[in-house]
């Protein structure tokens, strides 16, 4: 929530100059870094200098987190004001991180309960209805009750004997027969996961789960013994059948896309063990307290922010490319998908005029070193502007060094290509260069730094939009499409949809025909 006197971005002083420092690198004949740039944050080390920025870049962006209302925003996130002003909301998931004696006491609360029931599944405590240990985890959920806990599962599990954990998101009939492929319905506990416990996929999801436990007898005790909901919805989740002693509660001020912290994490935590999943929180919490209080300059997910509205608002970067250089980070596309675009695709402002600016790029990417041998040529030789961010772990999670001496040595090859380019003689073979990018190196893959990384893209996503001066913590966006779709799905059934549009009309009935 910005002071409402606040300029938007176009109208500060920094943004003009900004401009005309744009125009300058654009002319320059060779591309101008900031040699050396990079800062340390706890586990995480970023090298910012293949960014196309010199010093007077850093000195008139630095200004600009000054002059926007960023600095009132922290503090407003941090105080508990409402900065979810269209859903009259504080974003309280830093509460989630901080240590138990800090903490809220419910937050306390539900974190105790929720560890508590993910140790006694992982030791066979917890039994379903015929006593059988739960061998499996099927954890329902969509968005942010889905991409985070997948992700942080992929990027820590080291396997052990406990459930195997596995995740349910779309509503494809074809996703929910391969997530319970060879699966016995008394061995199993299903996670519903939404805070809302509205949203269609996971209803439906749901409701098809719950019937495959109809070999198990009686229904609603299967229910009650197989089935855990995480939700602000609790009456829902009780009309399901969910027992009281399997619901974990969510707070209306976690957004989706920010709840990994909560029991949303409980898949991670029956993957992973307690001591894991609170030294996630801590690394968080580490980011979280240096966000609140390091200054504008040495800030680093402010840094970061300021790198992105450079690019995207005078290089032109129209899209933004994660590249993990680490298969246990292959999630991390998508999950920064739905955090930076549903956050931040935004073109209204809080004070409800159109923002004048380009908010969010479009943000995408792949594993590496698959990329290479596929996208990567546009990369090096398109014509379309875009920025990078290199992800790399300098101890490896294995015991093949030489795959890791190959791994890292072609994530540093990439970023030094795309910043310099290649001069030749045969103008097919040139690579243009001048693509910034930043290189995140970890010292190892451990839950404290997963817990960092995650939570330093989280405020740089929310500083970014606060300089943008939209809400980074709605996305009114998404509902037109689920409204449209609850009237198309009975037309698939219908004799003809006069009042929908021809194209609509034409796909429905051509359905119908080859039904
Ligand atoms: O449709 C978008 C969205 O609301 C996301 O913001 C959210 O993460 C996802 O759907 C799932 O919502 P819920 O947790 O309420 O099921």
């Amino acid at each position: 929530m910005s002071p409402p006197g606040s300029k938007a971005p176009e109208q500060l002083a920094a943004w003009q100059r900004l401009g005309a420092l744009a125009r300058d690198v654009d002319r320059a004949t060779d591309t101008r870094y900031d040699h050396g740039f990079s800062q340390r944050l706890g586990p995480l080390f970023l090298d910012f200098a293949k960014q196309r920025i010199d010093a007077r870049v850093r000195d008139a962006l630095v200004d600009l987190a000054s002059e926007s209302a960023l600095p009132a925003a922290i503090a407003d996130l941090f105080a508990g004001a409402r900065v979810n002003h269209t859903e009259a909301r504080p974003a309280l998931h830093t509460e989630l991180r901080k240590p138990a004696a800090e903490a809220k006491a419910e937050v306390g609360r539900e974190r105790e309960r929720f560890l508590r029931f993910a140790e006694d599944v992982r030791s066979g405590r917890c039994r379903g209805v015929t006593n059988e240990r739960f061998r499996a985890v099927v954890h329902v959920g969509i968005g942010g009750s889905h991409l985070g806990p997948e992700l942080a599962r992929a990027a820590l599990d080291a396997g052990g004997d406990r459930p195997e954990v596995r995740f349910l998101a779309n509503v494809d009939g074809a996703a929910v027969e391969r997530a319970l492929a060879g699966l016995q319905p008394a061995s199993t506990l299903v996670i519903v996961a939404s805070k809302s416990f509205e949203t269609l996929e996971t209803r439906v999801n749901a409701e098809t789960l719950r019937r495959w436990f109809a070999p198990l007898g009686n229904l609603a005790k299967a229910v009650r013994r197989h089935f855990v909901a995480v939700t602000c919805n609790t009456a829902a989740a009780q009309d399901f059948g969910v027992a009281p002693e399997r619901l974990f509660h969510l707070w209306d001020w976690i957004g989706g896309r920010f709840s990994l912290w909560s029991a949303v994490g409980l898949p991670v935590a029956i993957a992973v063990g307690r001591q894991s999943f609170e030294a996630m929180l801590a690394g968080a919490h580490l980011v979280d307290a240096h966000f609140a209080d390091a200054p504008l300059r040495t800030n680093v997910p402010i840094t970061f922010a300021l790198l992105q509205i450079w690019n995207t608002n005078f290089l032109g970067a129209t899209s933004h490319a994660v590249l993990p250089y680490d298969h246990r980070l292959r999630l991390l596309p998508a999950y920064l998908q739905q955090l930076e675009m549903e956050s931040n695709g935004k073109s209204v402002r809080v004070d409800g005029e159109p923002t004048a600016t380009h908010t969010a790029p479009v943000v995408w990417g792949g594993e590496e070193t698959g990329g290479q041998h596929a996208f990567h040529q546009l990369l090096h030789q398109g014509t379309r502007a875009f920025s990078a961010d290199f992800l790399a772990c300098a101890r490896s999670g294995h015991d093949l060094p030489e795959h890791h001496d190959w791994l890292l040595a072609n994530c540093l090859a990439q970023s030094k290509a795309l910043a310099e380019g290649r001069a030749d003689g045969q103008p097919h073979k040139q690579v243009r260069g001048g693509h910034p990018s930043t290189t995140i190196l970890l010292d190892a893959l451990t839950p404290e730094s997963l817990g960092a990384l995650l939570a330093l893209y989280e405020h740089k996503v929310f500083a970014a939009g606060a300089i943008w001066r939209i809400n980074s913590f709605d996305q009114w966006g998404v509902e037109l499409g689920k409204a449209l779709a609850e009237t198309i799905r009975d037309q698939l059934h219908t004799a003809d949809a006069p009042r929908q549009d021809a194209s609509t009309r034409a796909l429905l009935r051509e359905i119908r025909r080859s039904r």
